[in-house]
């Protein structure tokens, strides 16, 4: 179904063009205030000044052309032109019932849907998360279930850090720790244990301490230089190793993305896209794009590939490091094969990363060189960077010790404290232990999402539990509180023998509240075009606004007559389903009471 903004801009299209104007000047926004009407439109100042005409003259024009159409009510032409227009009942009535029969609520599918890879979260081998996954985790979830909501082929690809020099360092440490194992020794014909011979504790304690070890021990540095070139020529005791250290953390990452309600389609790592690498070199070669570079071989990609949209040129990159100079293949070599693969296995057309911002200039790098080795070019790659989730003194967040905070425990703090907030609150005392520890893991979780959508992704923010947590104001909770109470209502209607009708009517909250559901599509649009979730944010914050606001002058249950409680009560259906929408997009889920 086409929305009010859509149907104003066709009629008023034409009515530009009739007048010998571009169409496209027929471009209606919602009005900012309601003494404006409901929509408005500026086109006729543009128009008058390029075909030098009078540009009151053409908004009465137009006045008079759309006041003839029975969705409208009123025109009126304000200041030097400004059309300021009202949308009659009768078409909000019929816009309202068709958008509570709509599963859709009024959202639209795109009518050229793309292959859509969306690389998200970005996990890694022996290292658990911490707070600065949390982002790359929400952000890109939400994208996806934008993309694939709005009719795209999509595939969420964890992009586990599964190689590298990081596999080498826990190889070559544990072979000094536990050389008995099988797995060092070169002559055993197999087959190993099936069991892994550490557990993710063992993978936490190894890791860092042999990072730190390699930094200044030469020789550490090199067992794991050369147990990474081994484990990569592929020496068998070194893969069932690695194979054990993958499943041991990918099933830890799991869980914690499990408690955060985020799954992925594909769950291929950095070793999926080494096989690559040989061919793709060559094929570098062969274009002449691989160039040598004191021992090391690069693309250079600091040329004027990529125009700006604004004009410009792009900023100056340093060049794709392809081949280090001991020969091994780098975290920009692996993010090339990974575009080729994800072409040849998905014919990917669109390919969005949700990474630091501060990986910002290697994506640049990565994604010129596609382009000039003709993989994919450069406008169906997008980095989308977000800035992070600072501390109170405005730096990014830590510890009260100064470390950095585990995502697990993260979570594991959030959970607690809505549950205590709960608890304060008096919620559902008399309900079952289990669904009240679901409800303070529903109100956390939307807590800390929703404080992080709700800010432009660019944008760092300051963690702040006790604000996140609040039922009022524009946060998690407050959402789902408003969704529940219409649950609520909706249930009390049930047991009462109240169904919903035809809309009857009008109050002015309710032509307020079909403007805002009629603006979902809208809302979609600018998320999925600026790849911002901020903008559904602030759309679900919106409509339960317009609910609240309807709620209170128009009671439902206790209205006088049938006709007006069921007439309500659509409306009440219709929100809720938008509502619980819009929420879904958002990686957020509402309990059934709280
Ligand atoms: N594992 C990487 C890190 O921890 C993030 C991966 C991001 N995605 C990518 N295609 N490079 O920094």
């Amino acid at each position: 179904m086409t929305h009010f903004a859509q149907q104003l801009a066709h009629t008023l299209g034409r009515a530009f063009a009739d007048l010998g104007l571009p169409a496209e000047l027929g471009l209606v926004t919602r009005a900012q205030k309601p003494e404006f009407g409901h929509f408005q439109c500026n086109g006729a100042m543009a128009g008058a000044k390029a075909a030098g005409r009078n540009p009151r003259d053409i908004a009465t024009a137009l006045a008079e052309h759309l006041s003839k159409d029975p969705m409208i009510a009123r025109c009126d032409v304000a200041g030097p032109g400004f059309l300021n227009i009202t949308v009659s009942d009768a078409a909000l009535v019929a816009h309202a019932e068709a958008l509570a029969v709509d599963p859709r609520v009024g959202a639209q599918i795109l009518e050229t849907p793309r292959r859509v890879i969306v690389d998200y979260a970005g996990p890694n081998v022996a290292k658990s998360m911490h707070v600065g996954h949390l982002r790359a985790t929400i952000i890109g979830d939400s994208i996806k279930r934008l993309y694939r909501f709005r009719g795209d082929q999509v595939w969420g690809d964890a992009h586990f850090g599964d190689w590298g020099f990081q596999m080498g360092l826990l190889i070559a440490s544990l072979a000094e720790e536990q050389p008995e194992l099988p797995y060092f020794d070169a002559g055993f014909s197999g087959p190993y244990p099936a069991h892994s011979p550490v557990s993710l504790a063992d993978l936490e304690r190894i890791y860092p301490a042999a990072a730190a070890l390699a930094k200044t021990d030469v020789a550490a540095r090199d067992r794991a230089r050369k147990a990474t070139a081994e484990l990569q020529a592929g020496r068998p005791g070194y893969r069932a190793l690695w194979q054990h250290f993958v499943a041991v953390s990918r099933s830890a990452l799991e869980r914690e993305f499990a408690a955060l309600g985020v799954t992925f389609d594909l769950w291929l790592g950095e070793s999926d896209a080494d096989p690559l690498i040989p061919e793709m070199i060559a094929d570098l070669d062969a274009k002449g794009l691989l160039q040598d570079d004191q021992g090391a071989r690069v693309v250079f990609v600091h040329d004027k590939l990529v125009p700006k949209k604004d004009g410009g040129e792009g900023p100056n990159v340093a060049p794709l490091l392809v081949v280090s100079s001991e020969g091994s293949a780098m975290y920009g070599t692996t993010d090339l094969a990974t575009i080729l693969d994800r072409v040849r296995r998905f014919q990917a057309e669109l390919i969005i990363y949700c990474v630091d911002q501060r990986q910002a200039e290697h994506f640049e790098t990565v994604f010129r060189a596609a382009d000039k080795a003709g993989y994919l070019q450069r406008e169906a790659l997008d980095h989308i960077g977000f800035g992070t989730m600072n501390g109170p003194d405005g730096k990014p967040f830590k510890t009260r010790e100064g470390g950095v905070l585990k995502l697990h425990d993260l979570i594991t703090m959030v959970r607690e404290k809505a549950q205590a907030k709960i608890d304060e609150a008096g919620v559902g005392q008399d309900w079952p232990a289990e669904e009240r520890a679901d409800i303070a893991h529903k109100v956390g979780m939307a807590a800390l999402k929703f404080a992080d959508l709700q800010n432009f992704r660019g944008t760092s923010y300051i963690f702040d539990l006790d604000r996140f947590l609040s039922f009022e104001g524009k946060t998690g909770p407050y959402l789902l509180y408003a969704a529940v109470r219409i649950k609520s209502i909706l249930r009390k209607a049930d047991e009462a023998g109240i169904g919903p009708g035809p809309i009857a009517n009008l109050e002015p909250a309710e032509r307020d509240l079909i403007l805002t559901l009629d603006g979902f599509e809208h809302a979609l649009r600018g998320a999925y075009d600026k790849r911002a979730p901020h903008i559904l944010a602030d759309h679900a914050y919106a409509l339960a606004g317009a609910f609240s606001a309807f709620y209170t002058a128009c009671p439902i249950l206790s209205a006088g007559d049938e006709a007006t409680r069921a007439s309500r009560l659509t409306l009440a259906k219709a929100t809720l389903n938008q509502l619980v929408l819009t929420l879904d997009l958002l990686g957020i889920e509402a309990p059934e009471r709280m």
